[in-house]
């Protein structure tokens, strides 16, 4: 490609302490160009592209943006610059309008005689919504009565008003579903169309392969190798990530389907309107039942109605020992069950504490001394360091802040403080999201050794060869309603489960 130079970037440093996250960055992106960041989890591409969106500081090295020297001093002179970025972490702010969110920051371009002008800022506010794909957004709703994903559409709107020359994507489609993967990629197409630029982010191999023109491979901070369309494969993506070639399929090899008969949990008959009606649900013991579907299909309220975090409108979720009726998530921990959020940030991390801190929560019972209910520092030490090895948390150690960790280590604290517990049923929404392909053929080997333990799991997910690849059975929800059931077979694929979702 020998389109105009957009960006260039020589020599970025950045370091935390004694962690080195970017060493020596060199790299050109040009007009028109579709440009892929990949690496491991904590391998530097947040750290690089917010120092580029100028969110923090780079120690050394210089940027030059179409033509001129660039240094931008905060977000905002950035997009002042042409450069805007939606950022990997939950970037809305709460309590105030959709309209005030899309124009943080800048409200005073709408300023007049020392007056703000609301009427033109949420005018401008639902222009963008419009022009995005996102109508049923709304200036003036405050920004607190959105989902998740409506939130994250928020962010992207405020991404988008500057009309930037390049825009950042930082993780953003694995936090969608079908609608909002849908609005970014039509994005990405407009950018390119117009000769403008994206440096797109992603764990999901297949989607870079479809959307990127190039892709650059970080690899502890280091650049690695930037691929064409030429020579582009998931193989070689994945290769030169970990460093190491990473063979075969990462899912469960057996398909004799073997879990008891034996019933743990069943949900009756309930209902959570408008999200889902009238769903029965059974759970056997050292099974991993898949809840598969479109994200707006009601499954992850299914989940959060089966750990008690949502109350039923109709019906009842009942554990087969003690024969206890869940009725709020209190209880549900109190029995020995885990429940792992789709949003993490918001529903499953203390941010602004230490990684043990976090591991060891819900697992203070158990290390709590028989006796004096003392909590022995050093049992929790023990069990958060060999948490941090099980899952590869990258990190200097157990007291580092999880604020401080990359988008997915954040997301193995989650995962680990539920598997410190020890609990006989978990609820996993969304596991692997944000996961990079080395830990994700680990976690894919966690989930296994739990089954093997006689542990259930309850796997929710939007991704349907995860679901074929992991799950004894697969239960398919679509608008809120059960659709189909399939049991685990090697002859299974996405095209048979495809049509009972959409
Ligand atoms: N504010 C901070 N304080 C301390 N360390 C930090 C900070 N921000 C990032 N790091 C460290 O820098 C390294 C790179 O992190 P970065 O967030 O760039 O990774 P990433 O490639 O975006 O990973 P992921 O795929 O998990 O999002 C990690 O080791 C991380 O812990
Ligand atoms: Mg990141």
């Amino acid at each position: 490609m020998d389109n105009e130079l957009l960006l260039s970037a020589r020599g970025v440093n950045k370091s935390f302490g004694s962690t080195r996250a970017l060493i020596d960055v060199d790299i050109d992106i040009r007009r028109g160009e579709i440009r892929g960041l990949i690496g491991e989890n904590g391998s530097g591409k947040s750290t690089f592209s917010s120092i580029v969106a100028g969110a923090q500081k780079e120690d050394s090295g210089s940027f030059v943006l179409k033509g001129e020297e660039y240094h931008p001093k905060s977000m905002v002179d950035a997009q002042h610059h042409g450069v805007s970025m939606i950022i990997q972490e939950m970037g809305t702010i709460g309590g105030i309008t959709v309209a005030s969110n899309i124009f943080a920051g800048r409200l005073e371009e709408f300023q007049k005689f020392g007056l703000l002008n609301w009427k033109a800022i949420n005018e401008a506010a639902d222009k963008v919504l419009v022009d995005i794909g996102a109508p049923e957004i709304k200036s003036t709703m405050l920004i607190d009565q959105l989902n998740f994903e409506d939130r994250k559409i928020v962010e992207i709107a405020r991404a988008v008003s500057t009309d930037p020359d390049l825009l950042i994507i930082d993780e953003t489609t694995t936090a969608l579903a079908t609608k909002g993967r849908r609005l970014i990629y039509n994005l990405i197409n407009r950018m390119h169309e117009r000769d403008k630029a994206v440096l797109f982010i992603s764990h999901d191999l297949d989607e870079l392969m479809e959307v990127c023109n190039t892709i650059t491979v970080l690899r502890d901070g280091v650049i690695i190798d930037t691929l064409d369309r030429s020579n582009m494969s998931i193989e070689l993506m994945r290769k030169l990530m970990v460093g190491r070639e990473l063979v075969g399929s990462y899912y469960r090899p057996d398909f004799d389907g073997t879990c008891s008969d034996e019933i743990v949990l069943e949900a009756k008959q309930i209902s959570l309107r408008p999200n889902f009606m009238n769903v029965d649900l059974v759970l056997h013991k050292g099974e991993i039942l898949g809840l598969g579907g479109l994200s707006d299909c009601g499954m992850h309220e299914i989940g959060k109605v089966l750990y008690g975090i949502e109350k039923p409108l109709t019906g009842e979720v009942r554990l087969t020992k003690g024969n206890v009726k869940i009725t709020d998530s209190v209880m549900a921990v109190e029995h020995n069950m885990a429940y792992v959020s789709k949003d993490r940030d918001k529903e499953s991390v203390i941010l602004n504490a230490s990684i043990q801190s976090n591991v060891v929560l819900p697992s203070l019972r158990s290390i709590k001394k028989k006796v004096t209910g003392f909590i022995s520092p050093k049992r929790e030490k023990t069990l958060s360091d060999k948490q941090i090895e099980v899952m590869s948390i990258k990190c200097r150690n157990g007291k580092q802040l999880v604020k401080e960790l990359s988008g997915g280590n954040k997301q193995k604290v989650v995962f680990s403080k539920w598997l410190g517990t020890d609990s006989d049923i978990l609820i996993l929404d969304c596991p692997t999201r944000g996961i990079d392909v080395g830990v994700k053929a680990d976690m894919y080997k966690l989930m296994m050794d739990l089954k093997k333990q006689g542990k259930s799991i309850i796997m929710i997910s939007e991704e349907l060869l995860e679901l074929i690849g992991m799950s004894d059975r697969i239960m398919l929800f679509k608008d809120g309603k059960f659709s189909k059931e399939f049991m685990r077979s090697e002859s299974l694929s996405e095209k048979d489960v495809i049509e009972y979702i959409i």
